[in-house]
This record gives C-alpha cells, structure tokens and sequence, in this order.
C-alpha cells in the first residue's frame, strides 16, 4: 500500500474518507482501498477474493485513481453507490420539462456528478407561450435558473456542481449565449457553442448565416460576425468555448442515439441520459527516470482497470432510473491517464516537442489498445453492451462498453496520487509559493526538477533567482535542456497545447480536457486562431484560459489556486 503525501491525505480525508455521523473521520486510506476493491469484486460470479486483490492492488500501490465519486460513494453503507462523474440530461421547451429537469439535475449533483444540456430545443426568449400567449423567457435565463439551483446544492456536500451549457450555432438567441457571462455570473456554468461543419464552411468562404428556430430562419448575419462575438467574448471572460457537434456524431459508437452535449470539462460526449464514470492511469507511477514507462504493468493495470470501472456500473445507484438505464444500455467507461508530464520528463522529453507528442500519443494508443482488448474479453466472458448490434462494432468486433477511453482534467486525484501534471497538463510551473498556515509563505520547487538536476551542480544562487521567478526559462546557468523539459503550462505557446491535445485525441474514443494557455496580451484573433487550429486538428472541442481575463487568474509563481 502506498503512503499518500501530505497534500494526498488533505484530499483523501476532506472528500473521500468514511465519516462517523458526527462527520469525524472512521477510515484510513487502506481502509478505502479495500472498500472500493470490494465493491467492485462482488459484481464477480466467481473468484471474488481474486479480484478483489487485484482491484486492491492497481488502487492501493495508486497505479489507477478511480474519479472522486467513485472514491466518495461506492462502498460505503450511508450512501448510494454512484460513480458516475459526466452526466447529459436533455432539457425540451416545455415548463415539466425545464423543471423536471432541474431537479433531475439537482439529483445528479447531490449524487457527486456534474452535468452538461444543449439548450438549443429552447425556444428563444421574446416567442410566444401558446398557453399564456405571454412571451417565452428563453435560453439565457433558464441557464440562469440552473447556475442558480447549483449554487443550493453541493455535490455529495463536497464541492459545488460543474455545468455545461451548450447551444447551437444557428439558435436564434445564440448571441445573448456567447455574451451570457461577459459581465461574471454563471460561475457554475461552462458555455460552449456547438458548432457545424457547415458554419465552418460558412466562415471560411465568407457565407452569410442563419438563425433558424423551428425551420423558420428568425435572422442572417455574416458567418464571420458572428464568429467575431465568440472570440471577443472568450477574449474578454474565457467563455465560450467551441465543441464542434459534427465530431461528437460522428465519433458516436451508438449513432441513433444523437450526442449533442457533454460533460461539463468537455471530456465525455454522451447522448441525454448517459452517464460515465471515470479514472485515471497514474503514468507517473510506472516511469522511472533510469527505465522510461513500465509498458508490462501499464498493460496489466489497464486491463484490470477495465474490468474494476465496468464491474462498477453493475453495482452501482443510479439517482434515476432513466440514467441507469441509458447507462447500463452502452456500458460507456472513461479510462485515461494522469501524470504525464511527469512521465515525460522522466523520459527526458520537453512537453512542447515532437517527441514528447510522439510518446503521449504512443502511450495514449497503448492505453486504447489494452482497454479495448480487456473490453472484448469481457464481451465474450459477460457479454455485449444492449445496444452492441446497434453500434459501429456489430457485428465483427465485440464490446463491453461503447466506448473506453477519455482523459479528464483529474484535478482532485492528482493531487491524492501525489503527480506534477494534472491529466494531459504540462506541469504548471518549476517553482512557486506555497501559503502554509504553520510556515507562512514557502517557496517550493517541483520535485521532479530537483531530481532531474541533480547531477548539475546548479548553484544555490541561481536556485534562488528560480524561486523567486517561478521559472527556470532564460536563466543564466540553467543548461538550454533543462529548460526546455521543465517549461510551466504559461510558458508553453498555444499552438503546442493543441498540438498535444491533438496527438492525444487520436488515440481517444471519447475527448481530451485540456487548457489551452495564452498570455495576457493575446488578442481576440488569437483565440480565434486557436478555435480554427482544433477545429483543423480534427479535436472534439477547445477551451483557453488567457492569463488576467476575467475567468480569474493565477499569480505567477504561486500555488494553483
Ligand atoms: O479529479 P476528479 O476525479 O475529482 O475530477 P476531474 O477529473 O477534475 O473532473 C472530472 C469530471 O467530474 C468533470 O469533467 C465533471 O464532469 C465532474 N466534476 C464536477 O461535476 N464538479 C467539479 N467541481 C469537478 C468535476
């Protein structure tokens, strides 16, 4: 069993630990290890003890870190055992229906999941209500409604509930969407515009484009227009991001069941209904700096990582029977990785260069790879997902689960498994302070670094010139190597975020979150540029964070906040 760091046990006892009714801690990490192998083993026919070992053992040793529900709920006698972190409800223009639901909603976020809605059946605000013959209220205050219930319930009393809000490029209200957090508010919500093929086309020859509600065109505007308000807006407060709908379809296992949304991170395409549960590879833990990536006991623990996430959906509580069902009918699992920034400087790589993309795409094509395999062995040991002979796979290749693989931002169980990098994050910087109650401020150094030069004789003073710049870029006595492995997250240009994005996409059945850094002084037309470059990567979605928009900022130099 491995010992969790200082900050891992933080983690571990303020969301995931067993709490006695008076909410006092009754259950150490070993404890919960084998609380969730034993969840997962009695979905087993035979062999319960054996697999029970293996679960323990992948969890313990923090080879995989299942996703924080899974952590806070399954196994534990006073709550149900729901796993799911990415949930898609759809929402239809009717009052049940907007309020059915919202409560659908608060039941997800109470159960420890976050939830993502296309708004684009709204009607838009200023129609008519036919009962009424009042005006409708339209999609900006649904989204209103819903940021507001969110705020009311914490998930599992945890954390706050993250949303996704999504709306269609030709909606007649998409204008007040793109602008809906320009002044703050909405902090619960992501927005993000779904985007077609056809506006793309549209904006590349310069077409002009509709607003259509219902097939009748409410309004035209030049393509590019409209484009010049999402990129203003993401310029000025981060929001919105673009999920480019056509990709969701088309990478949709189950095509009849249509996915126009996702989870609120943007990493799980699910159809209304579907929810996923998540975890992660830990590929920190199976490098070394001397050996590169353990590919034996990469191999091993996906499989059985495999066959832990995919016992859970049988075993699990669903907070609705629809979900259950939905779920249970495409078995869909998102396994991916953490830590492969530190992956990659074990191996010596920079983050931001074709060799580092060439292994995160080498490593994410293994994880694909094993998974799949482990998912048709089930099929042929279990059986098939319900809807297989509606999938892409029928009938030559059989399938546990509709899809695998998706990389999640990981931002609680990186820190519980103790990596540099969250998710497909490069580290966020070399060096920064550390606010502690007991010591006041700290000035802290990536241990990775401090590994990696150790051979090289960096004196004490040029140490001190890092900490106090929270960067080792273009410091005098830092070899030119060093500095390129150990570029922070700011340091990296954008075009090389979406290159890695893009390298790690290829290998995945669902999507990749990612934050595509900018600084504070990139313009509008950059982030348009950097929409128009995912969309030609062939990526499922993009979000950016420019330093000192509104979104809030992190100082550099200092803790991620
Ligand atoms: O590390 P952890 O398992 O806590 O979660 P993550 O990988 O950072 O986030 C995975 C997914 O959990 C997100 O994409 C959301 O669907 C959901 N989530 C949420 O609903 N609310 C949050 N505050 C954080 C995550």
């Amino acid at each position: 069993m491995r010992q969790l760091t200082q900050a891992g046990q933080k983690v571990f006892e303020a969301r995931y630990a067993g709490k006695d009714e008076n909410g006092h801690i009754n259950e150490t990490f070993a404890e919960a290890v084998l609380r969730l192998a034993r969840a997962a083993a009695s979905a087993e026919k035979e062999n319960l003890k054996t697999w029970e070992e293996k679960f323990s053992h992948i969890i313990g040793e923090l080879l995989f870190v299942p996703s924080t529900p899974i952590w806070a709920n399954v196994g534990k006698k006073d709550r149900p055992w729901q796993p799911g972190a990415c949930f898609v409800l759809a929402v239809e223009d009717t009052l049940e229906s907007m309020y059915d639901t919202l409560k659908d909603m608060a039941l997800v976020f109470k159960s420890g999941g976050g939830v993502g809605f296309n708004f684009s059946a709204i009607r838009p605000r200023g129609d008519l209500v036919g009962t009424t013959k009042g005006q409708a209220s339209g999609v900006v205050e649904l989204i209103r409604l819903y940021d507001a219930s969110a705020d009311m319930v914490k998930q599992g009393g945890v954390r706050r509930g993250a949303i996704m809000g999504i709306l269609n490029v030709d909606h007649p209200e998409i204008i007040d969407f793109i602008q809906a957090k320009n002044d703050g508010g909405l902090t619960n919500f992501n927005l993000s515009v779904g985007v077609t093929d056809a506006f793309m086309e549209a904006l590349e020859k310069d077409l002009p484009w509709q607003l259509v509600f219902n097939g009748t065109v409410r309004r035209e505007l030049p393509a590019r227009r409209l484009w010049r308000i999402i990129i203003e807006s993401a310029h000025s407060c981060g929001d919105p991001g673009v999920i480019f709908l056509d990709r969701l379809q088309s990478g949709n296992p189950v095509p009849e069941n249509r996915i126009n949304a996702t989870n609120p991170c943007g990493e799980q395409p699910l159809s209304p209904g579907e929810s996923c549960l998540l975890g992660s590879i830990n590929l920190d833990r199976m490098s070394t700096f001397e050996g590169g990536l353990n590919k034996e006991i990469l191999e091993e623990t996906v499989t059985a990582a495999v066959r832990f996430l995919d016992n859970l959906i049988d075993v699990a509580d669903y907070p609705l029977p629809a979900i259950a069902a939905a779920t249970r009918a495409t078995r869909k699992i998102g396994l991916g990785f953490t830590g492969l920034a530190d992956a990659l400087i074990k191996a010596g790589l920079a983050y931001d260069s074709a060799g580092g993309r060439e292994l995160a795409g080498t490593i994410t094509g293994l994880i694909r790879q094993a998974a799949h395999a482990a998912s048709e062995k089930l099929a042929e040991e279990k059986g098939c997902f319900p809807l297989w002979d509606k999938s892409v796979f029928y009938p030559d290749r059989p399938r546990r689960n509709a899809a695998c693989i998706t990389i999640a931002p990981t931002g609680s169980v990186t820190t519980m498994a103790g990596c540099e990098g969250y998710g497909v994050e490069p580290i966020f910087a070399v060096a920064y302070t550390k606010t502690t109650n007991v010591a006041g401020d700290l000035e802290v150094f990536s241990p990775l670094f401090l590994e990696y030069i150790k051979d090289y004789n960096i004196p004490a003073e040029t140490l001190a010139v890092i900490a106090e710049k929270g960067s080792c870029q273009g410091i005098e006595g830092i070899p030119e190597e060093v500095a390129g492995i150990f570029k922070g997250a700011r340091e990296i240009a954008p075009i090389d975020h979406l290159l890695m994005q893009a390298a790690v996409q290829k290998h995945v059945d669902n999507a990749v979150s990612k934050t595509i850094n900018l600084p504070e002084d990139a313009s509008a037309e950059d982030i348009g540029a950097c929409y128009k470059t995912a969309y030609e990567l062939g990526l499922k979605g993009v979000t950016v964070f420019r330093e000192g928009s509104k979104k809030g900022t992190v100082t550099v130099g200092r803790e991620r906040a």
